[in-house]
């Protein structure tokens, strides 16, 4: 069955928002924000994460816009059996416009994404960043994320 159907919108009433599946006409404001952001233009990357994660089963791209306005993202999907773990959900990118932040937008970006794995049959939700991104770190903790049971590592390709 095809996931991330338009079918699938979801509106909070109170602050007017939809969150649906993102269309191609959405990867440049999803470029614009990236680089407002991080201050670098990755059209390359993000036309392949829409080629990638676009309306595709078990994967999910989904769009925040207000009065038909882009103002924010989010990226996942499910994944199983990398070292022995079971199917969970994975968070790689969440984005929201400046102007509307600390609204809930992001807060309900992650709820929708959350209820997309669950309908899946996971039931859980994880996510990779930064130990010194204090903003993304309280923004999962906020949502009760916490430390879990995995480590990465890695290794300089040039190191002897
Ligand atoms: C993190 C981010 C997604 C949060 O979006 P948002 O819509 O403002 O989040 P919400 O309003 O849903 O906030 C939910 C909770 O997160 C935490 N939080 C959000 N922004 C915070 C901030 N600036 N400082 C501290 N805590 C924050 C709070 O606990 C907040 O709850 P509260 O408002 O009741 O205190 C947004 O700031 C953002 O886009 N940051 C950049 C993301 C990024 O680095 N992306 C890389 C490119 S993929």
């Amino acid at each position: 069955m095809e996931t991330g159907t338009a079918s699938s919108e979801t509106r909070a009433s109170a602050n007017r928002e939809s969150i649906r599946p993102a269309v191609p006409s959405d990867v440049p404001s999803v470029i614009s924000l990236d680089q407002t952001i991080t201050g670098l233009a990755k059209p390359d990357y993000w036309n392949d994460m829409f080629e990638r994660y676009g309306g595709r089963n078990g994967r999910f791209f989904l769009i925040a816009e207000r009065d038909q306005k882009f103002i924010g993202f989010i990226i996942g999907e499910v994944r199983a059996w990398e070292f022995g773990s079971p199917p969970c959900g994975w968070i790689f990118a969440l984005g929201v416009d400046p102007d509307v932040r600390l609204g809930g937008v992001a807060s309900r970006l992650f709820e929708s994404i959350c209820g997309k794995f669950s309908e899946i049959g996971v039931d859980m939700v994880r996510t990779m960043l930064p130990v010194d991104d204090h903003l993304n770190m309280s923004f999962f903790r906020s949502q009760g994320m916490k430390g879990g049971p995995f480590i990465q590592l890695e290794k300089h390709l040039t190191d002897g």
